[in-house]
């Protein structure tokens, strides 16, 4: 009995973390990766943002910048700014440019 409650136990746990290394990402899921620094509002106003000094994400200095531009910032990093090349498929990463334009916009 105990290792049939395990084995569901396991299964559980494979189909969830199957879930998150799909290619429809949560978006909550992957916004957490960035809100520590840049806020969830993209504006950088949290403690671990302005001792780094991260930029605004809804300024034109961000904005003006294309798509890829974003896309290879965000997947190689930049001086204080982490790289997520290891971590965020190119697909995550779009759908995080996506949601940086959709900053400015509000
Ligand atoms: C550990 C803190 C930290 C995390 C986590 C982080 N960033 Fe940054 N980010 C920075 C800093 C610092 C900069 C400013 C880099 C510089 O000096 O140019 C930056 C800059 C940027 C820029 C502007 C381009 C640039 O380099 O100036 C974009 C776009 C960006 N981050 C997107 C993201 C996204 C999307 C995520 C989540 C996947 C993320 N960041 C996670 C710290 C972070």
């Amino acid at each position: 009995m105990r290792s049939s409650r395990l084995t569901f136990f396991l299964i559980t746990l494979l189909t969830c973390s199957a879930a998150f290394a799909s290619d429809t990402p949560h978006m909550a899921w992957l916004k957490a990766k960035c809100a520590l620094c840049h806020g969830e509002d993209g504006s950088g106003n949290t403690p671990e943002g302005r001792s780094r000094g991260v930029p605004d994400l809804r300024s034109e200095a961000i904005q003006k910048l294309t798509d890829d531009e974003l896309a290879k910032l965000i997947t190689a990093g930049h001086s204080r700014m982490p790289s997520f090349k290891a971590t965020l498929t190119r697909e995550q990463v779009m759908l995080l440019v996506t949601y940086i334009r959709s900053l400015a916009k509000k």
